[in-house]
């Protein structure tokens, strides 16, 4: 590797930058409406405390194994890897992950570009009425059309790639910097406006009463691959982003602290929607299509509802954008750095191949409707693939790599700073954590979740 380019090489300039980016890419679309959704079709609490053991049992674990070798390497998702191994196939793992950017961003522009249309449907009145069905129909009307969901789709890549193209510190490290705290001013107006509304215990109880009869196999994978979804790890996202942090920085005191706080804007954001679902009427296992038709329900109800509302998706646009600066960020580092591409061009493929495979994403609700892929439309194929098999997998391999190959001594090294943090015990949890826990328990759920260990379990039963 030559040394020039070593030193050319951008990173994250402040501590609070490197949470803003990091945290950044943690809180999307994954928090305001994945989380939400996917909490109501698993039966609410029950779930949410399996998600949290989840996070704190493997997602965590996962997220400060990409950022120390990240760190460590200074290199993307592949180089990492190579670098570290470069004779043996660990180096795949990095790809999968460059795929796996692909593939997520074909449905998260889908999603991300409902958002942005829906900031001018919002400031124009189109959703300021009274009756909660004719916000349906708004939605319905816009993912069953052709024109204007791929035309925001490809707004969205535009907007997200011209960000990427001005780079690490001056993109990524500025825009998620101011908006953060944006975000969460936001969520909170609405958290009160959701709260005060008659018969919001109904949807508070959903959300925090937990009823374990609920828990299935299918919802165990389910929170595992939010976990990994939310967490924007088990692709190499965080090692990317790891290769741009200063060798100053508590690892695992920041892992710990972006989830502790990507999971409050989950929860706020769960408590600004459920209780809207329960006292409109709304069934809490909708599916994608919660946020949108419920958030406008809530504005509605209040005063200057329209400002709100159009500022609400403002923020949530400005978390999607955050986080898929992250996706795009994964492949554009490794084409400039394996490929030695420039950043213009990377960025320009990429998000060409990522307009064309996202397209089907979008028209699955129009006139690719009836295609499917393993039983499924292109649109959710690509959703539960990356989420509950391609990020759990790419996990215990990230998890396997630190634990048993790179091993010990090295990241009692990376974790502490060269010896400069006394952490010593928690290198030992961490380190049980990714040579055991992590992998045998993703592949459990794995197994189960996907129905693979049923013959198993019955001849046990037997
Ligand atoms: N974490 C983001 C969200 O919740 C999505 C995301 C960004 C992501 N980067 C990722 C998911 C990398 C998986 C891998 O919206």
């Amino acid at each position: 590797m030559n040394k020039e380019k070593y030193h050319k090489r951008e990173g994250f300039s402040s501590s609070i930058g490197v949470i803003a980016a990091v945290l950044g890419s943690a809180v999307g679309l994954g928090n305001i409406w994945k989380f939400p959704y996917v909490t109501g079709a698993n039966g609410g609490a029950a779930f949410i405390l399996v998600y949290l053991l989840c996070l704190a049992l493997v997602g965590i674990p996962v997220m400060l194994s990409e950022h120390l070798i990240g760190r460590h390497t200074k290199a993307n998702a592949v180089g990492a890897f190579k670098a570290l191994q470069p004779r043996r196939p660990w180096f795949l793992v990095g790809g999968a992950g460059v795929l796996s950017a692909f593939l997520i961003m074909a449905f998260y522009t889908t999603v991300a570009g409902w958002v942005y249309a829906y900031i001018f449907k919002a400031a124009g009145g189109a959703l300021l009425t009274a009756n909660p069905e004719d916000t349906s129909l708004v939605f319905n009307t816009l993912v069953s059309g052709v024109g204007e969901p791929l035309f925001w789709q490809i707004f969205v890549l535009l907007v997200t790639g011209t960000i990427i193209m001005a780079g690490v510190t001056k993109g990524i490290e500025r825009v998620t910097k101011v908006l953060m705290p944006l975000l969460f001013v936001l969520l909170i107006i609405m958290d009160i406006r959701s709260l005060t509304l008659p018969g919001a215990g109904e949807g508070l109880a959903f959300l925090f009463k937990p009823d374990f009869s609920k828990i299935t196999v299918g919802v165990i994978l389910a929170a595992l691959g939010l976990a990994f979804f939310k967490l924007s790890v088990g692709m190499g996202a965080m090692i990317t982003y790891g290769s741009y942090i200063s060798k100053n920085e508590n690892l695992p005191k920041m892992a710990i602290r972006v989830a502790l706080a990507d999971t409050l804007v989950s929860l706020m954001a769960g408590i600004a929607i459920f209780p809207a679902v329960f006292a409109f009427g709304f069934k809490p296992d909708a599916g994608p299509s919660l946020l949108f038709i419920t958030i406008p329900t809530v504005f509605n109800a209040m005063p200057f509802g329209r400002v709100f509302m159009a500022l609400f998706f403002v923020l949530t646009a400005i978390a999607a954008t955050g986080a898929m600066l992250s996706l795009l960020e994964v492949p554009v580092a490794y084409l400039t750095e394996q490929y030695q591409w420039t950043r213009r061009k990377a960025t320009l493929v990429t998000i060409l191949g990522i307009g064309s495979l996202g397209s089907t994403a979008t028209l699955s609700n129009s006139i690719l409707a009836k295609v499917t892929v393993f039983g499924r439309t292109f649109f959710d194929f690509f959703d539960f693939t990356t989420s509950n098999v391609l990020l759990p997998i790419g996990g215990i391999f990230i998890a396997l790599f630190v634990g048993w190959q790179w091993g010990y001594a090295n990241v009692k090294q990376e974790m502490s700073n060269d010896g400069q943090l006394k952490n010593d015990q928690l290198v030992r949890i961490y380190m049980f954590l990714v040579k055991f826990i992590v992998p045998i328990a993703i592949v459990l759920v794995l197994l189960a979740g996907l129905d693979l260990i049923k013959p198993i379990i019955s001849f046990i039963n037997q």
